[in-house]
């Protein structure tokens, strides 16, 4: 209870690397441990009891590693993992600890950007079929005119680094217009999953000009802070170095060479089999 330790966050690949980068822009003081499920990836298609196992195995983990604090950088991890472990895993496996998703901050986020409170959100299959962020954003601001569409093509395009190929284009055209044709007053796109910022130059290809994307990496770190300012006592417990490392359930030479493009810096990583 007294040690420290970095603070873990969990994608299924290299997607939370955009999550990791946001919170180290506004967090540099502390040490973070990112793992990625990459030899399982991706999540997105996979059943709700898969991702549950999947996800807890990542997060026990990660707690094993010393984190004490585990952000689960992943959507479809968090509409489909994070409420089952936050209820019933974690008050037998680490009471103290804590995990966080990405869904809640994002979703606060939107009704304070969005003029026309018509708000269209994209994500991985599971993610938009757990209506997570439906939920999350009717408890919020029932006012807003929420329209879902699932893009499964868009994180393998990520995970294989086609996503500036001309290939690429295709995939993203149709899900943008598909969704435009569903609700026209759409001012809001959330990305509502942390590999699709890696598209954002082709997304802004094909938006229309009243759409503004809303990534989630900078609404995630700052309720990150805001959290850490709350709970004092978990802010303790996070070790503050500024170092960073990155495990991998893949091969660490795939995962370094990806990773640092992703980061545009060089990483060194390591395997862990879980
Ligand atoms: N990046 C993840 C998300 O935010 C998952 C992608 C996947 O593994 O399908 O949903």
């Amino acid at each position: 209870m007294n040690t420290t330790g970095p603070i873990g966050i969990f994608d299924s690949g290299y997607g939370g690397l955009t999550i990791l980068r946001s919170i180290q822009k506004f967090l540099p003081q502390y040490d973070y441990l990112y793992l990625g499920d990459n030899a399982r990836a991706p999540y997105g298609t996979r059943s709700f009891e898969v991702v549950y196992d999947f996800t807890l195995q990542a997060v026990k983990c990660l707690f094993d590693q010393g984190c004490s604090l585990v952000i689960l950088a992943c959507n479809t991890a968090s509409a489909k993992a994070l409420r089952s472990i936050q209820q019933n895993d974690l008050p037998l496996l680490a009471p103290h600890n804590r995990v966080l998703g990405v869904i809640r901050p994002t979703a606060e986020a939107v009704g304070l950007l969005s003029k026309t409170r018509h708000v269209g959100v994209v994500g991985t299959s599971g993610t938009i079929l757990s209506r997570s962020y439906e939920l999350e954003i009717r408890k919020m601001y029932p006012d807003i005119v929420l329209t879902a569409e699932a893009c499964p093509m868009w994180v393998p395009l990520v995970e294989n680094r086609e996503f500036n190929s001309a290939g690429a284009d295709y995939f993203i055209k149709q899900h943008v217009d598909h969704i435009m044709s569903k609700d026209s007053e759409i001012d809001t796109l959330v990305l509502g999953c942390t590999h699709y910022p890696l598209l954002m130059d082709k997304l802004n290809q094909f938006i229309p000009n009243q759409v503004q994307l809303m990534p989630q990496g900078e609404y995630v770190a700052t309720s990150l802070v805001d959290y850490l300012h709350r709970h004092p006592e978990m802010e303790q417990r996070c070790s503050k170095q500024g170092q960073t490392r990155f495990l991998t359930s893949e091969s660490p030479s795939r995962f370094k060479e990806s990773a640092s493009i992703f980061l545009n810096q060089n990483i060194q990583a390591e395997h862990i089999t879980l």
